[in-house]
């Protein structure tokens, strides 16, 4: 019986979920790929620090040049976290032709053609699958089982945190601020929230899969992003009203032409199969040119789930590091359009003065600015202030842009209180 050993670098969720998983499954994976896997080193920061895990304590190292350097270890998996020092080690460990396993989306978004090119001078494996919604196994798919088709569109909520805050205001109408708190209380988010609740977990998720899905290398910061942060219990009152739950999407589109990738609130309808996605679970919905629409569901973290993934990617390389492949099919420069360019129906909420004539002159407003609208709700008028809600036809982000330049001129005009993006999911 053979024995493939690892470095692993880091020892925090996802490490401890790997090692379980290591141990627990220990016969599956011997079967399945017909080696035994060891983690024979640890890279930690702190040596002295209690950890949950049952790992011998000589196993721990706070030096990376003993995985380095050790012949014996032909897999380096990252699961530190962070851009440096982990783009360096895990450059240093391809250049030590040692194969490589990253959970590391910030990292793989922001550096990966830097990496997958090392991987490929040095002729070593760099896969990465719990990168993109844990343990969902959504790139491997799209890299083998679907790769008889073009990829058109994934649309995925990849976010769990969000989601979860999202489905909480949703069910019990309170929100944004009470329910992050309520989560970062129960330790589901996180203390400094903002990659979550801003998007850029999402985008770096989407900067990956869209990379993967379109064959092309997709610069991260020409991907659009807008976090949650002013969405609110009206807003989602409204978009159930009108047939809509409100999830953060991250969209990405291949239509011929610049590329659309973007990750903001979206409207939904409710009978799309996305909407029913709650609480902190994942989902990534796809179109191919010839599989047509497909749905992946799931979660999206968490030490087992991302474990799974990351031991899928290890067992994948020990059976393939004799005949490796490339799991990068980022062949082309494609362009992203800017998000001006970008067509879509929208929903905006104004806060308006309750006088006579004001409903007509934002009409004007969005007339002249070449916007069509499809619908228009007003209620209440008890208030001084009251909201009106107005559903777009399909329009080009500037010209709603230009619209609402052109109606917070208007006297009787409060505020725009908030514009969302509505995907019908079926081509209109
Ligand atoms: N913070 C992420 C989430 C999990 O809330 O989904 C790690 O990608």
């Amino acid at each position: 019986m053979g024995k493939v050993k690892i470095g692993l670098l880091g020892m925090g969720t996802v490490g401890s979920g790997i090692w379980n998983i290591l141990k627990t499954n220990r016969d599956e994976i011997l079967r399945n790929c017909g080696y035994e896997v060891e983690v024979s080193r640890i890279l930690v920061q702190n040596l002295n620090r209690k950890r949950d895990v049952d790992a011998p304590a000589d196993l721990y190292t706070d030096d990376f040049q003993d995985i380095l350097e050790d012949d014996e270890i032909e897999i380096v998996v990252e699961v530190m976290g962070g851009i440096e020092p982990a783009r360096e080690y895990i450059l240093r460990a391809m250049e030590a032709n040692k194969h490589v396993v990253s959970a590391n989306k910030a990292l793989i978004a922001s550096h990966g053609k830097e990496i997958f090119e090392k991987a490929k001078s040095k002729n070593v494996m760099f896969l990465y699958e719990a990168s993109v919604a844990g343990g969902i196994p959504v790139l491997s798919t799209i890299r083998e089982s679907l790769a008889g088709n073009k990829v058109e569109e994934v649309m995925g909520i990849v976010n769990g945190t969000t989601n979860y805050i999202l489905t909480k205001m949703a069910k019990d109408g309170v929100d944004f601020d009470s329910v992050l708190k309520e989560a970062q209380d129960k330790g589901y988010a996180e203390l400094d929230p903002t990659a979550d609740v801003e998007g850029y977990d999402a985008a770096h998720k989407l900067t990956i899969l869209g990379s993967l899905s379109f064959g092309a290398n997709i610069d991260f910061s020409s991907v659009y992003r807008e976090g949650i942060i002013n969405i609110t219990p009206t807003d989602i009152e409204y978009a159930k009203e009108l047939g809509y739950a409100i999830k953060l999407l991250a969209i990405g589109k291949d239509r011929g032409g610049d590329i659309e990738m973007r990750v903001h609130p979206t409207f939904i309808p409710l009978d799309h199969p996305l909407a029913s996605v709650g609480d902190v679970f994942n989902a990534v919905f796809l179109k191919g040119n010839a599989v047509g629409d497909l749905m992946f569901y799931g979660r999206g973290a968490g030490d087992m789930p991302t474990g799974s993934a990351v031991v899928g990617d290890i067992m994948d390389i020990v059976k393939n590091k004799d005949n490796i492949y490339y799991a990068s099919n980022s062949v082309d420069e494609k362009t992203v359009k800017p998000m001006e360019e970008t067509v879509c129906k929208y929903y905006i909420r104004i806060m308006v003065k309750d006088k006579p004539g004001v409903l007509g002159k934002i009409a004007s407003k969005f007339g002249e600015s070449n916007v069509s609208l499809s619908s228009v709700i007003q209620k209440g008028r008890k208030t001084p202030t009251v909201s009106l809600v107005f559903i777009t036809h399909n329009s080009k982000e500037g010209n709603i842009r230009k619209a609402m330049n052109n109606i917070l001129s208007i006297d009787e005009v409060v505020e725009i209180a908030n514009l969302i993006r509505v995907e019908n999911g079926v081509d209109e």
